[in-house]
This record gives C-alpha cells, sequence and structure tokens, in this order.
C-alpha cells in the first residue's frame, strides 16, 4: 500500500471519530490554528525532512551569533520570509528563537526588567488584552515584573513599565499601537510588540514593522504550532543577549529538529508565495463571510468592522480577517453562557480584561468543527435559542 494512502485513511478515521465526538459535546473555539492543515496535506512529501540517527547532536549551532543555539539555515528562512512579506524589518537585527514565542514573551520581560529594582516592573497591555498575559507574567511570582492589567488604566507615575502591544490584537483583531508611549514618551516605558498575526491571511500588510522587540510564531504564521518555534526581532544587542541567556537557562536552547522542520516550511512558504498566504486568505475571507452572514441572521450578536486598508503584499484593498471573533451580545448577556447554552465552548471577555457580554471564539479550527460551530450558531434567534432553551440560564 502507497504510503500516501495509508495517510488518508489514518487521516480518514480520525476525522470520522472527530465528527462522531463533537456531534454531542461541547465544541471547543480555542486558538488551535489547524485550519491550514488541508494546504499542508496537499503538499505531501515537499516539506519532509530526513534525519539520521547522527545529525544534530549537539547543543550548539552557531556561536558567532548571539542567539547561540540558533540554526543558521532558520535564520536565513526567517531573514527570506520578512524580505518577501515586507511585514517587518529583519536587517541588523538579533534574532532569537524560541520554544514559541510564549517562551520568548518571558524571555522579553527577563531581559527588559533586569537586573531589577526594589520593586517588580508593572507589565500592561490594552484590553481586552491577550488572555495568556496575566497568567503567563505572574505564575513563577517573579520579583523582576508583575501584571498590572489594562494599559489603559495604568498610572504612569507609578514609574516603570513594560507595555505588551499586539497587533493584530488577540481577542479582537484590531490594529493597535502603544497606548502609554502615545501619551507621554517616558524613558521608564518599555515595549514588547507581539506581532504573531500579522500576517496577510489575517490582516492587509500595511508597512514593515519596526519596534525594538518583535514577536513571531509558526503556529499563526503557517499553523504549525506542534513544532513549538517562535523567533523574535531584536535591536538591542544587550537585550538579545539576556533573552538568549533567559532561554539558555530554562532549556539550553531549542530544538533544532523542530528548527529544522520549521525553515523547511518557512522556506516553502517564501519560495512558493503567494501561494499559502493566498490561501490562507482565500479561507479566511470565505470564514469571515460565512460568519457575518449567521451573524446578521441571528440579531444576537455584534461583531468589529474592520477598515478596508491597501494590503502592500497582495496589492489589493482588503479587510482584516483576523483568526478570532470577538463576539458581542447585543443585550448585555453573559456571551461566554449564552454560546455554553449552545455546546460552543467560548472564552468569555472577563479573561481578556473585558465586560462578560463579550466572548472570543476561534476562527481556526478544523473545518468540520468550525461548520458544526456555524451551525450551532445559526441557532441562536434574538431572545432565546430556537431549539426552546431559555437564554442566560
Ligand atoms: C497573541 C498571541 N501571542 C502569542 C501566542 C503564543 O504562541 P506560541 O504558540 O508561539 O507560543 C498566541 C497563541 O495563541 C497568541 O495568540
Amino acid at each position: 500500500m502507497r504510503l500516501e494512502h495509508i495517510h488518508f485513511k489514518f487521516i480518514g478515521k480520525h476525522t470520522f471519530a472527530r465528527i462522531m465526538h463533537h456531534s454531542h459535546s461541547l465544541i471547543p473555539t480555542s486558538g488551535d490554528p489547524m485550519a491550514f492543515e488541508a494546504f499542508w496535506r496537499k503538499l505531501g512529501d515537499k516539506c519532509t525532512i530526513v534525519i539520521s540517527g547522527s545529525d544534530l547532536m549537539s547543543y550548539l549551532s552557531d556561536m558567532g551569533n548571539v542567539c547561540w543555539f540558533l540554526v543558521p539555515e532558520l535564520a536565513e528562512a526567517i531573514n527570506n520570509l520578512h524580505h518577501v512579506v515586507d511585514n517587518a524589518v529583519s536587517d541588523g537585527r538579533h534574532i532569537v528563537i524560541g520554544t514559541g514565542s510564549t517562551q520568548l514573551y518571558q524571555a522579553a520581560l527577563y531581559a527588559l526588567s533586569s537586573p531589577g529594582g526594589p520593586e517588580p516592573i508593572s507589565v500592561v497591555s490594552a484590553a481586552p488584552y491577550y488572555s495568556q498575559y496575566p497568567a503567563e507574567t505572574d505564575y513563577l511570582r517573579s520579583g523582576l515584573y508583575k501584571w498590572d492589567g489594562d494599559a489603559n488604566t495604568f498610572d504612569k507615575n507609578n514609574g516603570a513599565y513594560i507595555e505588551v502591544v499586539n497587533s493584530p490584537n488577540n481577542p479582537d483583531g484590531t490594529i493597535r499601537e502603544a497606548v502609554l508611549a502615545k501619551v507621554n514618551r517616558s524613558a521608564e516605558g518599555k515595549l514588547i510588540h507581539d506581532l504573531a498575526y500579522y500576517w496577510p491571511q489575517y490582516t492587509p500588510i500595511t508597512g514593515a514593522a519596526d519596534h525594538d522587540i518583535m514577536l513571531f510564531t509558526l503556529s499563526k504564521c503557517t499553523g504549525h504550532a506542534g513544532s513549538r518555534i517562535g523567533w523574535a526581532l531584536v535591536k538591542d544587542t544587550e537585550v538579545a543577549r539576556k533573552m538568549t541567556r533567559f532561554i539558555e537557562l530554562g532549556s539550553i536552547g531549542v530544538s533544532k529538529e523542530s528548527q529544522l522542520r520549521a525553515a523547511k516550511i518557512l522556506g516553502i512558504v517564501s519560495d512558493d508565495y503567494p501561494n499559502f498566504f493566498e490561501y490562507g486568505r482565500r479561507l479566511m475571507s470565505e470564514r469571515w463571510n460565512m460568519l457575518r452572514q449567521v451573524i446578521r441572521q441571528s440579531g444576537v450578536f455584534g461583531l468589529p468592522e474592520y477598515p478596508l486598508e491597501y494590503c502592500n503584499f497582495t496589492g489589493k484593498f482588503t479587510n482584516s480577517h483576523p483568526g478570532f471573533a470577538w463576539l458581542e451580545s447585543k443585550e448585555d448577556e453573559d456571551c461566554e453562557k449564552l454560546l455554553r447554552a449552545e455546546r460552543i465552548m467560548a472564552r468569555g471577555g472577563r479573561r481578556f480584561g473585558a465586560d462578560a457580554k463579550y466572548a472570543r471564539v476561534s476562527m481556526l479550527s478544523r473545518e468540520e468543527i468550525f461548520n458544526i460551530f456555524l451551525e450551532r450558531l445559526s441557532a441562536i434567534q434574538g431572545g432565546s435559542i430556537s431549539n426552546g432553551k431559555h437564554l442566560g440560564s
């Protein structure tokens, strides 16, 4: 039996099992980015890499580089991709690699706050903010930094701070700039730009971002969350050195197998452009059209509108099609509960520092999950759920 035949059977069986499983249970709408799986499956062996038993045994990669565990093939692939998409300035920047951008977020906090003063530095982000920032910041109760909530309500007289700017923003897809720096360009304020979703399938590319620390991740760029590869583009050598040191102390580097796989995948994305991004953009646009249609018909929810902007990458005017939909209950009901009553598991607004009338659902799930989600969403009609259950119970 041919390899792809076995592969097809394997996928088929599991897809079927998943559909059966989800037909009765709550469907998850977390951020697992499986939407692009079909694209990569179609490429078959084009992305396969072979690693023999004697390969990649050393801790070390490139001792001439600040980030000494960064595999040169991946550094080159990252640079090429940013040149092709032109979404960020990578020339003259240090690349620091991490086990997902989650690890790099922590590395950046460490780099910007050490050696530390008498009080931990406040870490803030404008609400609604990515729901993991508070927990990731505070779970080790660092003496260097602490989560201080919404940047909009932060009192700058409190002293030093780190503002995390997530653009396009998870959960609401808005394009953002630093809030605090705009009000008062304080020498004590430092910035981390989390640009996980600044790719053409999600949003028009309006210029090459050029910030002190910019975080990217394979998981949102191509969908390969399981490889756990993120990268930071860092202007300042000392900051890059400290971020590298943080990763060295935590895990003595980042898996070389993952780095080589990421290099291969990013290479394909750059060489075959705009294929992957064009596919992703069309898919996201179709999903958003379907969602907006269901939302219009139900009359229960509101959704953010995004401006039409010129995308330098596609050469067209396009809207954003974010990886998440930020639903608002028009009747100010608890949106998470509303969805749960129809067996849709969403993340409630409070987790993002916002009101409970909001909830976040993923637009990046596998097709069968997304379809079940739309079907269930369409059953929620103004005032009550169509099958007779009352809302807010
Ligand atoms: C805004 C944002 N930043 C960072 C991450 C974490 O990405 P990674 O998979 O690279 O750890 C996510 C994942 O959902 C995210 O949405």
